[in-house]
C-alpha cells in the first residue's frame, strides 16, 4: 500500500528514486511522484498511472538535478488518483515536501484547524495536513517540527521529508507502517522495503514505531519517541538482486509459480532434522491451549482454512479460521488458553495486525507465520515461524501461499506429536511425505500443461465455479481468488455439497466448473456433484490425483496432480490453478503482476 523512498548521496537522485519506485510499484500504482532539492528550491514532478509515466515526464523536465530527494508510488485512499492528489505534497510556503504511506485518521480535524489559521490546501489527501503542520511548527529546526507534527497525528504513517533549508538531509518518521533505512557508502536511503534498495545496499536498519530518523550522505541518526538518540543494529539481507528480478520470465508471477519447489524446500529443509520436525526455538506448551484461532487476510486466510483442517485432524483440538477484518471486531471468546495463529506474507497487513493486538489484549498467545523478517507482525507476535519463500513481487501471491501451507503442515505435525496424538509409523510417514513435497510440487508443475489449453478455450467466459469438499474446498477458495484477482473473470468457490442449495441455479450449458477431487475419502461425494452440474450442461475440469483413473469417466477435462499424503495435497493441487489463472490473464491481456485496484501489502484498514 503505497511505496516510499528517500535518497541522499552524491549521485543524481531522480534516476535512483525512479528505479526504487519501479521496484516498489507492487505496493500501489495509480500515480507516482518525486521531489528533489535543487539550487532553486524543491522541484517536484508527478504523474498519474504507472511509474513509467513519471519516468517519461522526468526525461522531458529540465532542472531535476539534485542529489537528495524523495519519491512515492500511490494506492489511493483519500482522493482519486490524480496529479494533485499524488505525492509528494508540498507545504504552502514551498519549504517542505513529503511522501507518506498510511492513513491519518484525524486529518479532517487537523485540516479544519489549519484552515482557520489561513492555510490553503490543494489536495483531497490526508497527507497534506502533515506537510502543512510541519511548516506551521517550523522555527528553523526540522526535527523538532517533525516531532511536534507526528505527536498530533492519529493513525498510521511512514513519512519521508525534505526541507529546502537543509540540503542533503532526508527526515523520516514511522508509526504502524513499514520503513527501513538503507545504509550505503557515501549515500543513505529510506524505503518501504528492501526491494527498492537491494541494487545499492544489503545493510538495513529497521525503524520502530515512534522513531524518527535523519539521513545525510555520510550519516544516519535515529531518535526515539522522546527525541533521544538511539543505537540500532544493522541487518544484513541474505538474498541477492536476482531474487528480486524476473530472471528471464515475462512476469514475476510466473517466476514465483516456478520457484515453488525451491521455496517449499527452503521452508522445510531446516525444520526436519533426523526425521523429526524441529521448529527453531518455538517454545510453546501445546497442552496449555484448549483452542486455536487462525486469522489472516486474502490468500493467507485461505492458507489458514487449510491449516484449520490439518491441525484439527492431527491434534484433535478445536480450530477456527477467520478473516482478520472480521475477527478484530468480533469480540471473540479468547483467554490465555487460546493460541492465535496470524498468517501473513508481508507481515504488514493492517487488519491482521489489529487482530493480533485484540488477541494479545485478551490474553491469548500469538504465533505468527510470516515471510518478511523484521516486519511488524513478526515483531508483534509472541512466537514466529518464517516461511522462507524469498521476496515475492507479484501482487497475487503464489509461493508465499504455498510456503504458508507447508509451515502449517510442519506445525500441525510438531504440535500433534507434542500432544501425544501422533507417533510411530504415522508420524514417520508424514515426515517422509513432507520431505517429498518439493519434488511433488515440481511434478505438479510438469503435469499442468493442460491449464494453458483450457485458458485458451475459457478465457472469455463471464464466470466459472470451483467446487470441492474439505481440504479441496479450502484450496478451491484460493484457486477462485487467483483467477478473479489477475484475470478479472468472475468466479466463485463453493463447498461441493452446498451447490444444490442455491448456486446450481447459475449452472448453464457451457459453464466451466473446476471440480477439485484430491480428497480421496470424499471422492464419491464430489463425483455425484460433478454429475449434478453436468446434468445441467456444465463442462467439468477435474483436478485429481494421478492414481485416480475413475475420474476420466466423469469429467470433460482432467488435470492430474501427483499423489501425496491426504493431508498435504493442497500444496500441489493449487499449482495447476495458479497456472490456469495466469494463462487466462495472459489471454485477456491483463497486467498480471499489478492487477487493477489491488496492492500487495495492505497497510490500511
Ligand atoms: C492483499 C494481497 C493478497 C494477500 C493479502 C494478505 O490483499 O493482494 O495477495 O493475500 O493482502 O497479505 P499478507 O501480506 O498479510 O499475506
Amino acid at each position: 500500500m503505497c511505496g516510499i523512498i528517500g535518497y541522499t548521496g552524491c549521485d543524481k537522485a531522480v534516476p535512483i528514486l525512479l528505479e526504487g519506485l519501479k521496484n516498489l510499484e507492487y505496493r500501489g500504482y495509480d500515480s507516482a511522484g518525486v521531489a528533489v532539492q535543487t539550487a532553486d528550491g524543491i522541484r517536484m514532478i508527478k504523474a498519474t498511472g504507472k511509474v513509467e509515466n513519471l519516468a517519461a515526464k522526468a526525461e522531458s523536465t529540465l532542472g531535476l538535478y539534485g542529489v537528495c530527494g524523495i519519491g512515492h508510488t500511490r494506492w489511493a485512499t483519500h482522493g482519486s488518483p490524480s496529479d494533485v492528489n499524488a505525492h509528494p505534497h508540498m507545504s504552502a510556503d514551498g519549504r517542505f515536501a513529503i511522501v507518506h504511506n498510511g492513513i491519518i485518521e484525524n486529518y479532517l480535524e487537523l485540516k479544519k484547524d489549519l484552515e482557520k489559521k489561513g492555510v490553503e490546501f490543494k489536495s483531497e489527501t490526508d497527507t497534506e495536513v502533515i506537510v502543512q503542520l510541519l511548516a506551521y511548527y517550523y522555527d528553523g529546526d526540522v526535527r523538532k517540527s517533525l516531532m511536534r507534527t507526528v505527536a498530533r497525528l492519529t493513525g498510521s504513517y511512514a513519512v519521508a521529508v525534505i526541507c529546502a533549508d537543509c540540503p542533503g538531509v532526508v527526515y523520516a518518521a514511522r508509526m504502524s507502517s513499514p520503513l527501513i533505512v538503507g545504509v550505503g557508502a557515501g549515500e543513505n536511503y529510506f524505503a518501504s522495503d528492501i526491494t527498492a534498495l537491494i541494487r545499492h545496499t544489503k545493510d538495513v536498519i529497521d525503524l520502530d514505531d515512534g522513531e524518527t530518523a535523519e539521513i545525510s550522505m555520510d550519516g544516519v541518526r535515529i531518535f526515539n519517541r522522546y527525541g533521544r538518540p538511539v543505537e540500532k543494529k544493522l541487518r544484513h539481507i541474505l538474498w541477492d538482486i536476482a531474487a528480486a528480478e524476473k530472471g528471464g520470465y515475462p512476469h514475476f508471477m510466473l517466476k514465483e509459480i516456478m520457484e515453488q519447489p525451491q521455496a517449499i524446500k527452503a521452508t522445510i529443509e531446516p525444520r526436519i532434522k533426523n526425521g523429526r520436525v524441529e521448529l527453531d526455538d518455538l517454545d510453546i506448551d501445546m497442552s496449555a491451549f484448549d483452542r486455536v484461532l487462525i486469522t489472516a487476510c486474502g490468500s493467507a486466510y485461505h492458507a489458514g482454512c487449510v491449516g484449520r483442517l490439518v491441525i484439527e485432524t492431527l491434534c484433535r483440538i478445536p480450530v477456527e479460521a477467520e478473516v482478520a477484518s472480521e475477527f478484530r471486531y468480533r469480540n471473540a471468546v479468547m483467554s490465555e488458553k487460546t493460541l492465535v495463529i496470524a498468517i501473513s506474507q508481508s507481515g504488514e497487513t493492517a487488519d491482521t495486525i489489529a487482530a493480533m493486538r485484540e488477541a494479545k489484549k485478551n490474553g491469548a498467545t500469538v504465533l505468527a507465520i510470516v515471510n518478511v523478517v523484521g516486519s511488524t507482525i513478526a515483531k508483534l507476535a509472541d512466537h514466529v515461524i518464517y516461511t522462507w519463500a524469498g521476496p515475492e513481487i507479484a501482487v497475487a501471491t503464489t509461493k508465499g501461499y504455498v510456503t504458508q501451507l507447508v509451515v502449517l503442515d510442519l506445525f500441525a505435525v510438531w504440535a500433534a506429536e507434542r500432544l501425544g496424538r501422533l507417533g510411530g509409523e504415522e508420524y514417520d510417514g508424514l515426515i517422509r511425505s513432507i520431505k517429498a513435497l518439493p519434488s511433488k510440487a515440481q511434478r505438479a508443475l510438469d503435469l499442468s500443461g493442460g491449464a494453458k489449453e483450457l485458458a485458451k478455450i475459457y478465457h472469455d467466459r463471464s464466470s466459472m465455479f470451483f467446487i470441492g469438499r474439505n481440504l479441496d474446498y479450502a484450496v478451491a477458495m484460493e484457486g477462485s481468488l487467483k483467477l478473479k484477482e489477475i484475470s478479472y473473470l468472475h468466479s466463485e468457490a463453493y463447498a461441493a455439497g452446498e451447490l444444490k442449495h442455491g448456486t446450481i441455479a447459475l449452472i448453464e450449458p457451457g459453464r466451466l466448473v473446476a471440480a477439485l477431487c484430491c480428497c480421496d475419502r470424499l471422492y464419491e461425494k464430489t463425483a455425484s456433484n460433478i454429475q449434478q452440474v453436468k446434468a445441467r450442461g456444465a463442462k467439468v475440469l477435474a483436478l485429481a490425483p494421478e492414481s485416480n483413473r475413475a475420474i476420466y469417466g466423469e469429467a470433460d477435462y482432467v488435470i492430474q496432480v501427483p499423489d501425496v499424503h491426504p493431508l498435504l495435497f493442497p500444496a500441489v493441487e493449487i499449482i495447476p490453478m495458479q497456472l490456469f489463472a495466469y494463462c487466462v490473464a495472459l489471454e485477456n491481456g491483463c497486467d498480471i503482476d499489478k492487477p487493477k485496484n489491488l496492492a500487495k501489502s495492505v497497510t490500511v484498514e
